[in-house]
């Protein structure tokens, strides 16, 4: 066969792992293998490169994405797909890999409708929203990342007596503050998926406060606007009378060293999709489910989104007191 691989949407920590994961596992079938640089705007420009075992040597420890990835507005039309298929027909390509977030399901899911292209979809992305896997390469690490920094703030806070704002990455998915939330010790998480109530959120944070308690940690996903837990910070920090004060941790989520957690899965899922590939169970969706290896139809999981644990909301209020 001919396969090409790519990555599309944000890059993860393991993105890496996966890449090298579907490289090897072609290579050793006798495939050969296409890597196709930053994503689905490479279709578009016709930029791919053979890869061989050594092109994948000694990234498995590398966050980022060595082929590159991209969000394509172009890809998003008919006539950007269209070029897209063109591309792999005159590569003569049998079946593409795309290792991405819910954006890539979807595109994929539209490549594979419209051009009939065989598609394998790896999920990764930080945001753990991908229906069809419980997890997607990249959250794991993404998790440990910022709660290490909210560990450090928690410091700061707990010396001064302080009340943090911390927002964490997730404009439409609140996986990340849920599990940062609760592993840190918030006494409140916000999330994209329910309404904030402003004078709940008073009530709570004025609740916490006690004589045992020197700090008050409020877990932000960040929501359609970067940076948003200033405003949120304002409203609330204007109404209790104690020192405040927000950090962003943005992008030092995404990057960085996959855990082992990360890797394992990324090794596991690259090389189940290879084999997935070969075997013809296309357009399709590798995970893992309860810890299984799982294929499922791209157009059960594409243009849908992995609900995240909102009881977790509950827990961290429970436990913070
Ligand atoms: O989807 C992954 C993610 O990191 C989100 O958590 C975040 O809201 C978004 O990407 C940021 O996107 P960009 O890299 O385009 O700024």
């Amino acid at each position: 066969m001919r396969i090409a691989v790519l990555a599309s949407g944000g890059d993860g920590p393991g993105m890496n792992a996966a890449l090298r994961a579907v490289v090897r596992t072609a290579v050793g079938e006798g495939d050969d293998v296409l890597g196709v640089r930053d994503g689905f705007e490479g279709l578009l420009r016709g930029d791919l490169e053979a890869m061989d075992r050594g092109a994948v040597s000694g990234i498995i420890e590398r966050g980022g994405c060595v082929l590159g990835t991209a969000r394509s507005p172009v890809f998003r039309t008919p006539e950007g797909r269209a070029r897209a298929a063109a591309t792999l027909r005159e590569h003569r390509i049998d079946g593409v890999v795309a290792i991405g977030g819910n954006g890539t399901a979807a595109g994929a899911e539209v490549l594979a409708r419209e051009h009939d292209v065989a598609v394998m979809v790896v999920p990764g992305s930080i945001d753990n929203d991908v229906v069809g896997s419980d997890e997607s390469i990249g959250f794991n690490t993404a998790a440990n990342t910022a709660l290490d920094a909210i560990d450090r703030i928690r410091d700061t806070a707990d010396a001064l007596r302080r009340i943090f704002f911390i927002e964490v990455m997730g404009r439409a998915s609140g996986a990340l503050a849920l599990h940062v939330g609760v592993a840190g010790g918030a006494d409140a998480i916000l999330v994209p998926e329910l309404p904030c109530d402003r004078d709940e959120l008073i009530e709570l944070v004025r609740g916490v406060a006690g004589p045992h308690k020197r700090s008050t940690l409020v877990v932000v996903a960040e929501g359609e606007t970067p940076g948003g837990a200033f405003a949120v910070a304002k409203s609330v920090g204007a109404a209790i009378e104690r020192e405040y004060r927000v950090q962003v941790l943005g992008y030092i989520q995404r990057g960085g060293r996959p855990s082992v957690r990360d890797r394992v899965l990324a090794c596991e899922l690259g090389l189940r999709a290879v084999e997935a590939l070969r075997e013809g169970h296309v357009p399709a969706l590798v995970g893992r489910i309860r810890d299984e290896v799982t294929l499922t139809p791209l157009a059960e999981v594409a243009h849908r989104t992995r609900r995240p644990p909102v009881e977790y909301l509950r827990l961290a209020q429970r436990l913070s007191r």
